[in-house]
């Protein structure tokens, strides 16, 4: 048996306490709700409720090796799920929370093994979003919350693409229209605060942690590289969402280079769709042309994904970025999006 889908609008400035108490009292039951954040949709659950946790598992179809991030709504909040609280986490959560920031610390013992996957650190943000931020505040409990999207799906940045790609497996979604960043949050571990690990690429970059930090930050090697992590056998990864295919669209996606662009090989394929920031003759193809500065285009690439996806492209063309600090979280989730 399943019920339609609940879907509430909500003013993404202001937004209304009403439709915020009905999602509050379903997580409170143990239920889940998608709703906005700053960066991508996220699929709540209770995080302290080990049963609603285990939820998020089944409608997302994420093994239950992937632990969670458990959004709070400040520092004082995070807290209070850790164990250590080191120097490191109050400068950076100082100047960056509320922030795409996400912070991996020794987890506190009441938080549930389904949110860290039985790992010793828990996963910690406090979302920027008007509408994330009073959810907490009205719900009054850490939610636990992926990316309101199926494993290995692309994460939403509109509630239409929560949507398509969860169907009636969630039962209720906050529409708080798109969202402004686009792309996941940073997400950097301080299991060992002297030396600051980057797990995953977001708006946040490692220069201004650095800065914050007045250390170095070590970036993962796997995530230079493109290298797979955590879809392998064995060994468990310190962050298995660095899954290579962890954010393709269900179309074979290719990214090509300026001199295999130019010589525009969807000239003669009818079903394809075109990801591009300069101008391009589609040949008829299906063309999406995202902003050529880092903000607007991390802030429509996937919305262009979820698009040529829907209007049943059978292969994407994505001309490669442009180079530069403010482009690598962007060639990392296009080089996970074109992996075969
Ligand atoms: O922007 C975001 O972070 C969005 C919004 C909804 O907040 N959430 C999100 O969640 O992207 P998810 O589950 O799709 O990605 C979380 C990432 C994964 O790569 C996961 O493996 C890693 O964070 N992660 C979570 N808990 C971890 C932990 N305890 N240790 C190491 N990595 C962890
Ligand atoms: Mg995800």
């Amino acid at each position: 048996m399943t019920t339609p889908t609940v879907r509430l609008s909500v003013d993404p400035a202001h937004p209304e306490d009403a439709p915020l108490e009905q999602a509050a009292a379903r997580l409170r039951a143990g239920g889940l709700v998608a709703f906005p954040t700053e960066t991508v949709y996220g699929l709540g659950a209770h995080a302290l409720d080990a049963d609603a946790v285990r939820r998020i598992f089944e409608a997302k179809q994420r093994p239950a090796h992937n632990p969670l991030i458990v959004h709070v709504r400040d520092a004082a909040d995070a807290r209070a799920l850790t164990r250590a609280w080191p120097a490191q986490a109050e400068l950076l959560t100082r100047a960056l929370w509320p922030g795409p920031l996400t912070l991996i610390l020794p987890r506190a013992s009441h938080v549930p093994d389904a949110v860290t996957a039985g790992g010793d650190g828990v996963a910690l943000r406090a979302p920027a979003h008007p509408v994330a931020r009073r959810l907490l505040a009205i719900a009054a409990l850490p939610i636990a919350a992926p990316s309101a999207n199926r494993y290995t799906h692309i994460s939403p940045t509109r509630a239409d693409h929560v949507a398509r790609s969860l169907g009636d497996r969630v039962a209720m979604i906050l529409d708080g229209g798109p969202c402004q960043l686009g792309l996941e949050s940073t997400v950097l571990s301080l299991m060992r605060p002297d030396a600051p690990e980057l797990l995953r690429l977001g708006a946040v970059t490692r220069e201004q942690l650095e800065a914050i930090l007045g250390a170095p930050v070590t970036v993962r090697p796997s995530l230079e590289s493109g290298a797979d992590e955590g879809e392998g056998e064995g060994a468990p990864s310190p962050s298995p969402g660095l899954a290579r295919r962890h954010y393709a669209p269900q179309a074979l996606t290719r990214a090509l280079d300026e001199g295999a662009w130019a010589q525009a090989p969807w000239r003669h394929d009818a079903r394809a769709g075109l990801i591009a920031w300069q101008p391009c003759d589609p040949h008829g193809a299906h063309l999406i042309t995202l902003p050529a500065d880092p903000q607007g285009y991390a802030r429509g690439l996937y919305d262009a994904l979820h698009a040529l996806e829907s209007a049943a492209c059978e292969t994407i063309y994505l001309e490669l970025p442009p180079r530069g600090p403010g482009w690598r979280a962007i060639h990392d989730r296009v080089r996970r999006a074109t992996s075969a």
